[in-house]
C-alpha cells in the first residue's frame, strides 16, 4: 500500500479527547489524589454509568472485549462447542477458545453480513454449549429467531455500543470503537446480579475482596485510568452514534448510483460502527484511496472457519459461501463521529473517480 500520509483516517480519538478534556482531566486528578489504580472508584462509577446507558442492571469492567467474552462464557459454566458467526473479528473465536471451548461457525446473511440465525439454528447439536451472535458493524441482530433454543446466549456487542439490545453481552473499548478507551478495555453487562457476582470473581483471580481464590479466575480488570476517559466519553456516545448514522445515510445516498460499489443493507437501531460496502476490484480501490490519503480497511478478509487456529471446527472452503464471498469483496470506508461532510464527500468523489 502507498505510504502517503493519511488525511482522512478511519477513526479520530484525538478529537474526542479535545472535546472532553476538562472532564477526563478532573477524573484523572481525582484518581491520582486517591492513588487508587486498580478496581477503585473510577471503575465502580463507570460500571454504574455504563450499565445505565446500556439499559442493564449491572456492568463488569474487564481488560478487553475478548476477555469480556471469555469471562462471560466461563461464568456460564458451559462445556462443548460455541456457535458464532464466521464473519467477525478473529478475537471472537480466540476468546471462545480461551474459555476452553471449541468455536464453530454459521454463515451470514448476504445483505447485512450479520450471522444468519436460521443457519445457526440448524447447526445447533447436542454438543452446542452456547451461541455467540455478533452485532457486527454496529447493526443489531434480531435475536427473536433464537427464541426457544435451549442453550445460553452471549452477545458479542463489541461493535454495538448504544444499539438497542438486551440480555447478556460483551463490549470492547478498543480505541476505534464507538466508545473507545486509550488502550484495551471491555465490559460485560447483565440484568442478573448473581451472574454479575460470578463475573466479578472470575475477573479478579477468583477472589471475593479477599486473598482467596474461591473459583478459577483470571486477572482481567478494567484499569482506573481507562475508566477516567470512558466516563468522560460516555455522555457523548448517543450524539456520536447519531452523527455516525447521519454519515452512513449520506454515504448510502451518495453511493447509490455508483456502479462499482454496493453498500450493505442498513438495520433498524444501527449505531453505524463501520461503513462497509461490497466493491468491484476491491484491492485496487484501496490502493487508489490510499494514494489520495484516504484510509480504508477490510473487516474481515478471511472468515473464521478458514483460519488455521480454528481448523478443529472441521469446516472447509465452500462450507459458508456467503461469508467467503463477502470476505473477498468488502471494504470499510472512513466513518467516525468527527468525520466532516466535506471529507465524506471527498471519499465518495474518489470512489467514483476510481470507477
Ligand atoms: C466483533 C468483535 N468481537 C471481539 C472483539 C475483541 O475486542 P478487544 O479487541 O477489545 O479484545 C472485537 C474488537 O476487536 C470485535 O470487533
Amino acid at each position: 500500500m502507498d505510504p502517503r500520509p493519511i488525511r482522512i483516517p478511519l477513526a479520530n480519538l484525538a478529537a474526542a479527547l479535545a472535546e472532553t478534556e476538562p472532564v477526563w482531566q478532573a477524573h484523572l486528578a481525582e484518581m491520582h489524589r486517591r492513588s487508587h489504580y486498580i478496581l477503585g472508584p473510577q471503575v465502580a462509577a463507570f460500571e454504574q454509568e455504563f450499565a445505565a446507558a446500556m439499559g442493564a442492571k449491572e456492568a463488569v469492567g474487564v481488560a478487553s472485549g475478548s476477555d469480556a467474552i471469555t469471562v462471560a462464557l466461563r461464568a456460564l459454566r458451559v462445556t462443548g462447542d460455541v456457535l458464532t458467526s464466521a464473519m467477525t473479528a478473529p478475537f471472537t473465536g480466540v476468546a471462545i477458545r480461551a474459555a476452553g471451548l471449541r468455536p464453530v461457525f454459521a454463515d451470514v446473511d448476504p445483505e447485512t453480513l450479520l450471522m444468519d440465525l436460521d443457519d445457526a439454528r440448524r447447526r445447533v447439536t447436542r454438543t452446542t454449549a452456547a451461541i455467540v451472535p455478533v452485532h457486527l458493524y454496529g447493526q443489531p441482530l434480531d435475536l427473536e429467531k433464537l427464541r426457544g433454543v435451549r442453550v445460553p446466549i452471549l452477545q458479542d456487542a463489541c461493535q454495538a455500543h448504544g444499539a438497542p439490545l438486551c440480555g447478556l453481552r460483551a463490549y470492547s473499548f478498543y480505541p476505534t470503537k464507538n466508545l473507545g478507551a486509550l488502550g484495551d478495555g471491555g465490559a460485560i453487562v447483565t440484568d442478573d446480579p448473581r451472574l454479575a457476582q460470578r463475573l466479578r470473581e472470575i475477573r479478579d483471580g477468583g477472589r471475593r475482596n479477599d486473598q482467596v481464590a474461591h473459583v478459577e479466575g483470571i486477572n482481567s480488570r478494567l484499569d482506573e485510568i481507562q475508566a477516567c476517559y470512558l466516563r468522560a466519553f460516555l455522555p457523548c456516545l448517543a450524539g456520536w452514534n447519531q452523527r455516525r448514522r447521519q454519515l452512513a445515510e449520506r454515504y448510502d445516498a451518495a453511493l447509490a448510483e455508483c456502479d462499482g460499489v454496493r453498500p450493505l443493507a442498513r438495520v433498524a437501531g444501527s449505531v453505524a460502527h463501520l461503513y462497509v460496502v461490497r466493491a468491484k476490484r476491491r484491492d485496487q480501490l484501496r490502493q487508489h484511496l490510499s494514494e489520495h490519503g484516504i484510509a480504508s480497511g477490510i473487516h474481515y478478509p478471511r472468515p473464521l472457519h478458514l483460519h488455521p487456529a480454528f481448523r478443529d471446527a472441521g469446516m472447509k472452503r465452500g462450507d459458508l459461501p456467503h461469508a467467503e464471498r463477502a470476505a473477498r469483496e468488502i471494504i470499510s470506508l472512513p466513518l467516525h463521529a468527527y468525520l466532516s461532510d466535506a471529507d465524506l464527500d471527498e471519499v465518495v468523489a474518489r470512489v467514483r473517480s476510481f470507477y
